[in-house]
């Protein structure tokens, strides 16, 4: 294992993309930014430097962060944000994790823009679990976003300050650019060149801010064996469905008459009657061949095909045999949903009726301090579990009222969330169930849900109403997929298991930012354990303060 250092600076950069230039924030004037490669065990330093005109922070999304929640990134969570003109040096280990992450920025909406790939290969000697041991003939990272004609900042202030919905995107985008079927795209359009019989290793991201994606690639089967850096049993299927903040691994054999292939992607939109942007990006499949003939385009399911995004997260399962405890020390039952808020009296608000949007678990939506991160009062009140004024340890463990879909009119309870910096505080090593229910109050939809610090086995996922007595039988103990997201179904649920062996404090929320936005988040404690290898690194002498 080795030492990587980088040096990330976070600057304006001028792109030009339908038609138009834009301003936007990147690391390095990349867009998407810098690739990270490591090998399983290697230690990363990488200094942000904040060259821009906003405050940042920069996350490394799925790394398990052992000990070291201060490199994880989200803003006035584990750490205050760095403003411009400062720096911060994320110094952590990738650990026990093979297959592909990413990195992105934890502030508002900046993640829009500033986000990149993180590639896990396994350490020297080991073999990969697929090809034979050998590693892939090509790596290609894919990382799917969603593009704004319109400073996503704006976006996201705009809609705060009227309580609306925000602007949906106006593209999708493959490495950053739409695609041919978007008017002034077609030259910049992202080509792989691919060589007739080689196996590629294809590492899909979805960065996108707030869009499910359905991806096919014409004429390819694709055989999923990886998601999250964590490996699955070989799938093969024409179709993926990714949500924001998952990533996918498939091995693709170029084995067609040679020519070229689309690989298109567009919106899964699991919410009814919510705009959503049902633009297709397109990328091109070369093998090479003179291109006289417009490239194949692979078919996709319906925007609203939930039975097919549902088979396909729950084909997958883990590679090897879960090590999971028997005993469950923590049994929770979480919530997850949007909902409204009273607009205040003499206002005018944007939601639906003169409400503002507004988005809980448990009926707690979340708000992020101000004037520290719940880690720093956490760990410089010496371990306390809750710091007035910045954050309480009193998370419910179960809603306030119970949901029932088949109840005639939801508790009125469940429309009014209460705004709280809530934790859930939990033993170093507790052994945590967690049902993620969906409430869907105001609209049914797929929440992807995050959590951050850890990897989870989803034990299983339904729709209706989670019954304790009838759906444990559902569970499947011996090889579930371990992710660090999980799409909760739209009018359904999900049930994860961990256990809580990593200190800190650890971020947990739905990966559509607009919903993060709205408050659909809550942060878990972890209480440091008796040993040294049981407890949180001390903060490093360059963590930025508020
Ligand atoms: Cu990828 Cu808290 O996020």
């Amino acid at each position: 294992a080795k030492e990587q250092y980088h040096e990330f600076v976070v600057k304006e950069a001028t792109v030009t993309r339908l038609c138009g230039a834009q301003r936007i924030m990147t690391v390095n004037g990349e867009f998407p930014g810098p690739t990270v490669e490591v090998a399983e065990g290697d230690a990363l330093i990488v200094r942000v430097v904040n060259r821009g005109s906003y405050n940042v922070t920069v996350h490394w999304h799925g790394v398990r962060q052992m000990r070291t929640g201060w490199a994880d990134g989200p803003e006035f969570v584990t750490q205050c944000p760095i403003r411009p003109g400062n720096s911060y040096a994320y110094r952590f280990t990738v650990a026990g994790q093979e297959g592909t992450l990413w990195w992105h920025a934890h502030s508002s909406w900046l993640r829009a823009t500033v986000h990149g790939a993180l590639l896990i290969r396994p350490r020297a000697g080991v073999p990969y679990p697929f090809n034979g041991g050998e590693p892939p003939a090509r790596e290609i990272p894919i990382i799917i976003g969603e593009w704004w004609n319109m400073n996503p900042i704006d976006v996201v202030r705009t809609a705060t300050r009227t309580g609306a919905a925000p602007n949906i995107s106006d593209a999708l985008t493959v490495n950053g650019q739409p695609g041919d079927l978007y008017k002034c795209s077609s030259n910049g359009t992202t080509t792989f060149a691919v060589k007739s019989g080689e196996t590629n290793l294809l590492r899909f991201i979805n960065a996108a801010l707030n869009t499910e994606l359905f991806v096919s690639l014409a004429g390819h089967t694709m055989t999923v064996v990886g998601a999250d850096a964590s490996y699955t049993k070989p799938y093969a299927t024409s179709v993926l469905m990714i949500a924001p903040g998952q990533t996918t691994d498939v091995l693709v054999t170029f084995d067609q008459a040679p020519g070229r292939y689309y690989l298109a992607a567009r919106a899964y939109a699991s919410a009814q009657g919510v705009p959503f942007d049902n633009t297709t990006t397109t990328a091109i499949f070369d093998y090479g061949t003179a291109a006289t003939t417009s490239p194949a385009m692979p078919t996709l399911p319906a925007y609203n095909d939930t039975a097919t995004a549902t088979s396909f997260t729950t084909s997958l399962r883990g590679l090897r045999k879960a090590e999971l405890p028997t005993r469950v020390d923590e049994s929770l039952f979480f919530t997850v949903g949007v909902g409204l808020f009273n607009c205040s009296s003499g206002q005018t608000c944007g939601g639906p009726n003169n409400t503002r949007f507004a988005a809980s678990i448990n009926n707690v939506s979340f708000v992020l301090p101000s004037t520290t991160s719940i880690l720093q009062a956490h760990y410089s009140g010496g371990g306390v579990a809750s710091a007035p004024g910045v954050f309480t340890a009193d998370f419910p463990a179960n809603p306030p009222v119970q949901f029932d879909y088949t109840a005639q009119n939801v508790s009125r309870a469940l429309w009014q969330p209460v705004p709280g910096t809530k934790v859930y505080r939990l033993k170093y090593g507790a052994a945590v169930q967690l049902v993620l229910q969906g409430t869907n109050v105001f609209a049914a939809e797929n929440h992807p849900i995050h959590l951050h610090g850890y990897d989870f086995y989803i034990l299983a996922e339904g729709f209706g109403n989670f019954d304790a007595t009838t759906d444990t039988a559902k569970f499947n103990l011996d090889d579930p997929p371990m992710r660090n997201t999980v799409g909760v179904p739209v009018n359904g649920w999900a049930v994860i298991r961990f256990v809580a062996d990593n200190p800190g404090v650890w971020l947990m929320h739905c990966h559509l930012d607009v919903h993060i936005t709205w408050g659909l988040a809550m942060a878990f404690l972890v209480e440091d354990g008796v040993g040294e290898l049981e407890s949180l690194d001390a903060p490093p002498s360059d963590l930025p303060l508020c």
